[in-house]
């Protein structure tokens, strides 16, 4: 049997994106393996939970690295080293440079807490209640070299409640993109029929 494509998740932060992801890949059927759970933050509460599961966790501190570029190549190395296939950006509060998208064409995928093509960026939520918009969401779609653009895999929306704030919001959209993260991942990779240890060839 061929062994299953390796996917690293890029996390900042708590990770509750990170647990779905990785929960639904415990389960046989899923076409994926969690082989590394990193983060650019070493204090990023997910490394922990993630470690808990058993996955293989690393902080690469981003203050270490003089340019963007120099990280990129060091993250480049790393996932590399582990023979990764996938990347799964789980609330990674880095831009990543062109080069390094370029490497990995197709092969990152991005949660974003809005219904895209609205709202690029940050702080969604709050600019969707401050426009008084009546709904909320949430898209998971490929990493191109534009922020919060490329092909979208899957989308859900959520009301938005009149007394909501945006804490109430922002967990009515999680529930979401935890429903909707692994089984949009787990079509793309099946969709691109990923069946080598090394990104489309190129190498990193
Ligand atoms: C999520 O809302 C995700 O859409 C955004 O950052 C947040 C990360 O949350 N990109 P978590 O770390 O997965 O809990």
């Amino acid at each position: 049997m061929m062994p299953k494509p390796r996917l690293a998740i890029l996390i900042s932060g708590r990770g509750s994106n990170m647990v779905a992801l990785a929960k639904a890949a415990q389960k046989p059927d899923y076409p994926a393996v969690v082989a590394l759970v990193l983060s650019n933050r070493a204090d990023a509460g997910g490394l922990e939970t993630a470690a808990r599961m058993g996955i293989e966790t690393l902080a690469l501190p981003h203050r270490g690295f003089a340019t963007r570029a120099d990280f990129d190549a060091a993250l480049c190395a790393e996932l590399k080293a582990r023979r990764i296939d996938m990347i799964a950006l789980a609330g990674f509060m880095r831009i990543l440079t062109p080069g390094f998208i370029r490497q990995w064409e197709g092969r990152i995928v991005n949660i974003h807490p809005s219904l895209l093509p609205e709202y690029r960026g940050l702080d969604t939520h709050a600019r969707a209640l401050a426009a008084h918009d009546t709904e909320a969401g949430c898209t998971v779609h490929v990493v191109t070299e534009r922020l919060d653009d490329g092909p979208i895999l899957a989308q859900a929306r959520v009301p938005i409640l009149p007394d909501d704030c945006e804490a109430t919001l922002a967990a009515r959209v999680l529930e979401e993109e935890h429903r909707i993260y692994p089984p949009a991942l787990a079509r793309h990779i099946e969709a691109l029929g990923l069946n080598r240890p090394c990104p489309s060839g190129k190498g990193c």
